[in-house]
């Protein structure tokens, strides 16, 4: 029971931050958003914040340097740098907070 619960888990790693995601508007992108930022902090610490686009940009160059995040390949930082752009604007963070 133990070992079977033990694999159910390692087989679903994002498990634990799905309660935590529901902040995370529907998009493409989404699970890559979920997969990239959830490991070190809470992604309320990310749907928080409406950016611009250049500010998402400068934020996940900072998230490398001086964080300590990996650097994601290009696809995939083209995709998570779209969801973050459309999704997480200034207009839409504010519309979602006003909506709560
Ligand atoms: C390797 C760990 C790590 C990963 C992965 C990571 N972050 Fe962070 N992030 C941090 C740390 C540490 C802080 C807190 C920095 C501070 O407040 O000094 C932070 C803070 C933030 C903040 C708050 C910034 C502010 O002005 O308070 C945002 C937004 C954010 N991260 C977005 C993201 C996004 C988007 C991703 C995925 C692309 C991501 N993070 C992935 C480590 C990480």
């Amino acid at each position: 029971m133990a070992a079977f619960l033990a694999g159910a888990l390692a087989a679903t790693p994002l498990r634990a931050e799905a309660q935590d995601d529901a902040g995370l508007p529907a998009g493409k992108g989404r699970e890559e958003v979920e997969l990239y930022c959830s490991a070190c902090h809470s992604l309320k610490l990310v749907t928080q914040q409406g950016l611009t686009r250049e500010a998402w940009d400068e934020l996940l160059v900072w998230m490398v340097e001086e964080q300590g995040m990996a650097e994601i390949s290009s696809d995939d930082r083209k995709i998570v740098l779209d969801y973050l752009a459309r999704e997480l604007s200034i207009e839409r963070v504010r519309e979602m907070r006003s909506q709560r």
